[in-house]
């Protein structure tokens, strides 16, 4: 019922011309596959020539941040308008590197959020929690407030565009993946947190340190319904074997 995806989260690596080199060879590899999403974060200024090849596709575009205002003076930031202008119909919001490095807040999560859904761009909207967190036994908490902050005034029928990331950020580019087990046990509480009627069909993605050694047991977990990859999503042969799990 819910069609598994496999995103790829390039954060701040590739050039264009690298960008655009990775994804004419993964389009061929990928186009007969019709049981599973896959999509690309490239960053922004990739995203116009990536879309000149994905968009005829089965690929799937988005980008890796918005900002909630439609236009105006704010130097450094990109709005959902440009973002759907360059062929994007997908947008990471609060990875946790935003959050750790670039000041995000559950209140412009939400933001954020809301803008997204406004102009019809599919959310992927990023939780998780620290070592820290996770060792003083405060992940559900944590993740609790991450997802009630996020989500705060959607309408039901927005349900049907928005997508969550499990990410715990001890994780996140440190080869240290939570095993399937601690990562299901967090995704059935996100779907208990989730409204009742939108909980069964929303995908919850799990992310860190996916690699395609250890994707298909985090997989076939019941509440994970597909993986945002960073590191092993930026070499086309471990992009494919992850698509493929
Ligand atoms: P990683 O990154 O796969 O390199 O751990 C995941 C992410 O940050 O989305």
């Amino acid at each position: 019922m819910r069609t598994p995806i496999m995103a790829g989260n390039w954060k701040m690596v590739k050039t264009e011309a690298e960008a655009v080199d990775f994804t004419k060879k993964l389009v061929p590899l990928v186009k007969d596959i019709k049981d599973r999403q896959v999509i690309i974060f490239p960053n922004f200024t990739c995203l116009s020539k990536v879309c000149d090849i994905t968009c005829p596709t089965n690929i799937g575009l988005g980008g890796q941040n918005l900002h909630w205002e439609d236009q105006g003076a704010f130097t450094g930031e990109v709005s959902a308008k440009m973002l759907k202008g360059v062929g994007c119909k997908f947008v990471l919001i609060g990875h946790s590197e935003r959050r750790q490095y670039f000041g995000e807040t559950d209140e412009t999560v939400n933001k954020k959020l809301l803008k997204a859904l406004a102009e019809k761009l599919s959310p992927v909207v990023c939780v998780g929690e620290t070592l820290t967190q996770r060792e003083a036994g405060k992940t559900m908490k944590v993740v609790e407030t991450q997802i009630k902050g996020a989500i705060k005034g959607i309408a039901t029928e927005d349900w049907d565009n928005i997508i969550i990331a499990y990410e715990p950020v001890w994780a996140i580019g440190t080869g240290k993946t939570a095993t399937p087990e601690q990562a299901q046990e967090v995704h059935a509480a996100i779907r208990k947190m989730l409204p009742k009627e939108v909980a069964e069909k929303t995908r919850i993605l799990y992310g860190g340190s996916v690699k395609p050694e250890n994707v298909k047991a985090l997989m076939t977990q019941p509440d994970i319904d597909g993986g945002l990859v960073g590191g092993a999503s930026l070499k086309v042969d471990s992009f494919e074997q992850l698509i493929k799990f």
